[in-house]
């Protein structure tokens, strides 16, 4: 039977602490004692459980939480293996078969910022769809009216046909407000679909397979610019899809608007996925034209590196149990220890993990057993959590208590709290690494001296560390003589897509600019 360390902290510091208090001289020691022990709470990880719980007990707690930890070595060993899949993906050879499909995107120019026109944007890639009419006005100068949209659950797992008909009715209340609706001006869109697709084209693309909890039937292997467009149709909007882009390849084009070193786009929210500009000379599978630029923007949904067992030599039990209770178990394993979809669960898991082992909130047997609790249940510890954990610094766990009173835990502990902030800074640590590789690997390969990232998502956004984390990662990964910045790309979903459809039908912009200003005045 493992110690009760709650106890033992409470009674040896705390309430000796009160009680020496009354005895003079002895106060100074205790109070001494009680800020170094503050000091290793607050302290980085490697003091955290070391000296204050029982060694037994942090032992143990230390055991479960190795397995998520990875070495350099492997580190390096995940690099060389990406880049195996991706030379895979790029052959047509072995397209077929690759696991990372590194689709080409057909888009091959980068905007300059001098782009100008009026555009609609649309952006699907998770709950949430949002419309867009989108002003470039050349200079750098963009501005934008949107809207959100609700995409229901039911809409999700449901009908294609119904998916783009809910799509289509979206963009029509929209423009109706935005009284651009029946003006005889037919709106160039930029699609931004965060899926993975194959593209015969910029505005010709097959969804290869839903991912992020979509499963909506008659949509896998079908055009879905066409479903868009009929849709659209449909409803008499004047309005036309000129370009699908994936949501990376729009992070890339809105950074590059304003820092033309940018050459990857990268996503760490819901989902996870890197884009990059490539040689035309290296994508074999490449079946457009080769004038210049002789380059193509790579989407290489990485989410799906690991989907052949490549990555075992890292993957958790909690790992597998994530996968196995998702909507597409087997698939998408890289993004499955990475993205937002997923860490909150994998955080969940591993406290009930250590709740089962008698190895956390061990003050809280009374409470601990209510199964209707989120802690019980799948989904009940949100990703959002881990970061509101993480910004917690010192040993006051405001926010760590808040959420765990959430989660159905009441007046946890401080030592509750300090083992539940280590859970959440190894898993988001460890996603931090992956991605780190992953991106160390692309830096590489471009070898430019000077290479900007793009990167987008809530996860990068609202982390206190998650970027710090990545940094400090590459820096080990990434050959000496590359200069390299992460930048927060403004939007770039929507105005990404803007610009990708403003380069494709540049006429129709400029059609629509000058019409926009005749109706003004
Ligand atoms: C998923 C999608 C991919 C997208 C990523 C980020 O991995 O398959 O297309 O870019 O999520 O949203």
């Amino acid at each position: 039977m493992p110690f009760n360390f709650a106890q033992i902290f409470q009674d040896d510091l705390i309430t000796s602490m009160v009680r020496k208090t009354a005895y003079g001289l002895a106060t100074t020691c205790v109070l001494g004692a009680a800020a170094y022990a503050g000091y290793c709470v607050a302290a980085p990880e490697k003091h955290q459980l070391r000296h204050y719980r029982h060694p037994e007990l942090n032992d143990q707690i230390e055991k479960v939480l190795d397995s998520l930890k990875i070495t350099d070595d492997q580190l390096e060993q995940i690099m060389h293996l990406l880049e195996e899949e991706m030379n895979a993906g790029l052959s047509p050879l072995t397209h077929h078969q690759a696991i990372v499909k590194m689709f080409p995107t057909y888009v091959r120019n980068i905007p300059n910022g001098t782009e100008i026109g009026q555009v609609l944007a649309l952006d699907l890639g998770g709950t949430n769809f949002r419309v867009l009419l989108i002003d470039l006005r050349g200079n750098s100068r963009i501005e934008l009216t949107s809207k959100i949209f609700l995409i229901p659950q039911s809409v999700m797992i449901g009908d294609g046909k119904r998916l783009f008909r809910h799509l289509a009715e979206c963009l029509h209340e929209f423009m109706q407000k935005e009284r651009i609706l029946n003006t005889g001006v037919c709106y160039p869109i930029g699609f931004t679909f965060s899926f993975p697709c194959q593209q015969e084209g910029l505005a010709s693309a097959r969804l290869t397979a839903w991912t992020k909890g979509f499963d909506c039937s008659g949509v896998v292997n079908e055009d879905v610019v066409k479903l868009l467009q009929d849709a659209i149709d449909e409803k008499r909007i004047n309005a036309k899809c000129v370009a699908l882009i994936n949501d990376t390849v729009g992070t890339l084009m809105a950074c590059a608007y304003k820092d033309p070193s940018t050459a990857i786009g990268l996503i760490l929210g819901t989902g996870t996925n890197a884009c990059y500009i490539e040689n035309l000379d290296k994508v074999g599978t490449w079946k457009g034209d080769y004038n210049e630029p002789k380059q193509v923007i790579i989407n290489m949904e990485w989410g799906a590196f690991g989907d052949n067992g490549r990555l075992n030599l890292i993957r958790t039990k909690y790992d597998e149990e994530v996968d196995l209770s998702s909507m597409n178990p087997g698939k998408q394993i890289f993004e499955k220890m990475i993205s937002g979809m997923y860490m909150g669960e994998i955080v969940r898991l591993i406290i009930l993990d250590l709740l089962q082992q008698e190895l956390l909130f061990l003050g809280h047997r009374d409470t601990y057993g209510d199964y209707k609790t989120p802690l019980y249940n799948r989904g009940g510890f949100y990703t959002k959590f881990v970061s509101t954990v993480e910004i917690d610094e010192g040993i006051q766990f405001s926010n760590t208590r808040r959420v765990l009173e959430d989660i159905g835990i009441r007046n946890p502990t401080y030592d509750d709290c300090a083992i539940v902030r280590h859970i959440c800074r190894q898993v988001s640590k460890r996603a931090a690494k992956l991605a780190a590789a992953g991106l160390a690997v692309l830096i590489n390969r471009i070898g430019k001296s000077n290479i900007t990232v793009g990167v987008d998502g809530s996860l990068y956004r609202y982390h206190p560390r998650f970027k710090h984390n990545m940094e400090r990662c590459m820096e080990t990964l990434i050959n000496k003589s590359i200069q390299f910045k992460l930048t927060l790309s403004d939007d770039g979903s929507g105005k990404g897509a803007a610009m990708v459809a403003c380069l494709a039908d540049d006429s129709l912009c400029k059609k629509s600019v000058v019409h926009n200003e005749t109706t003004r005045d």
